[in-house]
C-alpha cells in the first residue's frame, strides 16, 4: 500500500503510525502541508499514486482545507473533510450529537455580551464557556460567579478574534473527577482510558492520570451512534460519566477528528497503532474497489 501522511509536525504518535506502516512494508509518503500548494484541479504535492492519505495535521485549518481540497481530487482522505468539519466545531459537534439523540452536555450558542450572561444565569453557577474552535482544554472557562462570567465575557468581546464572538455555554456535568476517552474506528473501538484529574480539565494533554477503561455495552453504544452522527471515521470520543464512578450513565461531550494514540497506547494493554493500521488496510482495500467499479 502507499499511504500519504498530512502532516507539520511528526509528534510521537506520527511515529507511532509510520513506524507500523513501515514495519508491514507499506509505502509512507510524508506531505508536509507547509511546503505544498492546493489548487482546483490539482497539487504539489505528489498523490498520484496514493491509495490513502491520513490527516494529521495539528492545525484545524490546515486539515479541514487540506483534506476538503485532496478529496475534491479524488483522493481517498481520512478523515473525511465532512467528518472534519462537524468534529472541528464545538457547536456542530453538538448540533450532530443532539440530532442522532446522543446523550450529550445541554449547550447553548449566544452571539452576545448580553445573550450569553441570559444563557449563564439560566443554566445557573458554575457553567462552562468553551471557544468553539480548540482543543487541549485551552481558553475553556468554568465560570463560578456572575463576576466570573462578566469579566471573562466582555474580555472575550474586546480581545477575541472572529471564532471568540461565538459563546458557546454548556452546562457544567458533575462528573467523578475523571473523563472517558475512546479511540474508534468507523464506530468500533480500539482502546479507552480514563483522564483523572483534581483541576476540572481532566484531558491528559492537561496532565490527566491515564488508566486503561472497559466499555460496558451502554458505552460501547454511544461510541458507536457517536462515530456516525459525525460521518464515521477514526475518531476520539470523549465521554463523561453522569451520576458518579461506574454509574454506567454517560453523556458525550465531544468528538475529536485528529485523535492522538500515544497516552491510549501507553495507558491500555491494546497495540493501539497496529490496530489502527489493520483498519487502515481496510480502508485502503476498500478505496481501491470503489475505484475500479467507477473506473
Ligand atoms: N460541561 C462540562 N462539565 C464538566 N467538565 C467538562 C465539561 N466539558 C468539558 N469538561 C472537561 O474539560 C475537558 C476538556 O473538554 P473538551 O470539551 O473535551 O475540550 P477539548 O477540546 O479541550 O478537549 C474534558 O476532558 C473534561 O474533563
Ligand atoms: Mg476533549
Amino acid at each position: 500500500m502507499q499511504i500519504g501522511i498530512l502532516y507539520s509536525r511528526i509528534r510521537k504518535d506520527e511515529k507511532l503510525l509510520l513506524g507500523e506502516l513501515r514495519e508491514r512494508g507499506h509505502e509512507v509518503a510524508k506531505i508536509d502541508v507547509r511546503k505544498e500548494r492546493f489548487g482546483l484541479e490539482s497539487t504539489t504535492a505528489d498523490v498520484a499514486d496514493l491509495d490513502l492519505v491520513v490527516d494529521r495535521c495539528l492545525s484545524t485549518s490546515r486539515s479541514l482545507y487540506a483534506t476538503k481540497f485532496l478529496d475534491s481530487y479524488g483522493v481517498p482522505v481520512i478523515n473525511s473533510p465532512e467528518t472534519g468539519d462537524v468534529c472541528a466545531d464545538k457547536a456542530k459537534n453538538s448540533l450532530a450529537l443532539a440530532e442522532a439523540e446522543i446523550p450529550t452536555p445541554a449547550t447553548e450558542v449566544a452571539f452576545t455580551k448580553e445573550t450569553a450572561m441570559e444563557a449563564i444565569e439560566e443554566f445557573g453557577y458554575p457553567c462552562v464557556l468553551k471557544p468553539v474552535v480548540g482543543s487541549w482544554g485551552r481558553l475553556m472557562a468554568k465560570i463560578d460567579t456572575q463576576n466570573a462570567a462578566e469579566a471573562i465575557l466582555e474580555h472575550k468581546e474586546t480581545l477575541g478574534h472572529y471564532e471568540h464572538k461565538v459563546f458557546y455555554i454548556q452546562e457544567f456535568v458533575d462528573k467523578p473527577g475523571r473523563d472517558i476517552r475512546v479511540l474508534a474506528v468507523d464506530g468500533d473501538p480500539v482502546a479507552a482510558m480514563t483522564r483523572t484529574s483534581d483541576h476540572w480539565l481532566t484531558n491528559a494533554a492537561k496532565g490527566g492520570e491515564t488508566a486503561s477503561f472497559d466499555l460496558d455495552d451502554r458505552a460501547l453504544d454511544l461510541v458507536e451512534r457517536a462515530s456516525e452522527a459525525v460521518g464515521g471515521g477514526m475518531l476520539g470520543v470523549d465521554l463523561m460519566e453522569v451520576g458518579g464512578t461506574g454509574s454506567g450513565e454517560y453523556t458525550v461531550h465531544e468528538v475529536n477528528h485528529t485523535v492522538e494514540f500515544k497516552a491510549l497506547d501507553a495507558a491500555s494493554e491494546v497495540d493501539v497503532p497496529a490496530r489502527v493500521v489493520d483498519w487502515l488496510e481496510a480502508k485502503a482495500a476498500a478505496a481501491a474497489d470503489g475505484k475500479e467499479v467507477t473506473a
